[in-house]
């Protein structure tokens, strides 16, 4: 495995990587969820690229930027057993020379709502920097989580909407034995909070937005932010949509999950 930091190497390493490419992005701190992404990268194509890079344009002010958990050293040892032929471990400075950038990626409508309502710039700055890294890494296809499936929506609506020559492919959601969704803020959670997280996919596990509300509402220890039936692909309120999303808030920790009500959504355990 070749480890690049700046764009120069980055570029050389991708000129020599051969056949179809596939590119997986993080913000490190990986799990068995990314470790899923990588595996089914490696499936659908010739070679796999991976980058690490805690983007700060998608933080809020008083989010946690600072604290996010930062693990190259163990996020290097997993790539290299996934078989990743190149990581691209930037620092904010490669990314954005010129500090922010000036011109971003607007998600529109899809950045107003839900995750966007709670999280004002989010998906902006999450498309930003999904464009410029494409752009650096150059994939034939990119693989994503169905675990933020708003951040998939928007990023499918923007490879449409600008005509970017990419395959987006989802992944289905990796979850804890008892259902919770693997993510990097699940080790901010304490022994209490990590049961009160369970309810989220408890109330999934419903399929019915009343029922799973009154599973939420009876969890002490969580606050529902929001549990809808929406449209996977426009993330408008749909009594009849494919997906139902939720987020809740544990202790400190917001936690997002969501449930595909269609034949391939049977992640839940
Ligand atoms: P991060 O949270 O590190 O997630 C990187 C990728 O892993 C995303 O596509 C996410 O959906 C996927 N993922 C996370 N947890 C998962 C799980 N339990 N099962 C399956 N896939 C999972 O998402 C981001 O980083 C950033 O916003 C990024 C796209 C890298 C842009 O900065």
């Amino acid at each position: 495995m070749i480890v690049v930091e700046k764009r120069s190497d980055l570029a050389a390493a991708r000129e020599a990587m051969t056949g179809r490419v596939a590119v997986v992005m993080t913000m490190g701190a990986l799990h068995e969820g990314h470790a899923a992404l990588l595996r089914a990268a490696a499936r659908s194509a010739d070679s796999v690229l991976a980058t690490v890079f805690v983007n700060p344009l998608q933080f809020g002010p008083g989010e946690d930027l600072a604290r996010y958990p930062r693990t190259l050293a163990a996020d290097l040892a997993l790539c290299g057993r996934e078989g990743v032929d190149v990581m691209f471990t930037p620092t904010p400075d490669v990314v954005y020379p010129d500090g922010d950038p000036v011109v971003r990626v607007s998600a529109g409508r899809l950045g107003e709502v839900f995750e966007g309502a709670s999280r004002p710039g989010h998906l902006d700055g999450v498309l930003t920097v999904v464009l410029k890294l494409m752009q650096l890494t150059r994939p034939d296809v990119a693989l994503f989580g169905q675990k933020d499936a708003q951040q998939l929506a928007a990023i499918r609506c923007m490879v449409r909407d600008l005509d970017l020559p990419v395959d987006v492919v989802a992944v289905p959601t990796v979850r804890e034995s008892d259902g919770l969704a693997l993510s990097s803020r699940n080790r901010y959670l304490s022994s209490v909070g990590r049961v009160s997280a369970r309810a989220l996919s408890r109330a999934l596990a419903t399929r019915d937005v009343e029922t799973g509300r009154a599973v939420l509402a009876a969890e002490s220890g969580l606050s529902t932010d929001y549990f809808e039936r929406v449209d996977s692909a426009s993330f408008a309120i749909d009594p009849a949509g494919d997906l139902l999303v939720v987020a809740a808030t544990v202790s400190m920790t917001r936690l997002i999950d969501n449930l595909l009500l269609t034949p391939e959504g049977r992640d839940l355990p």
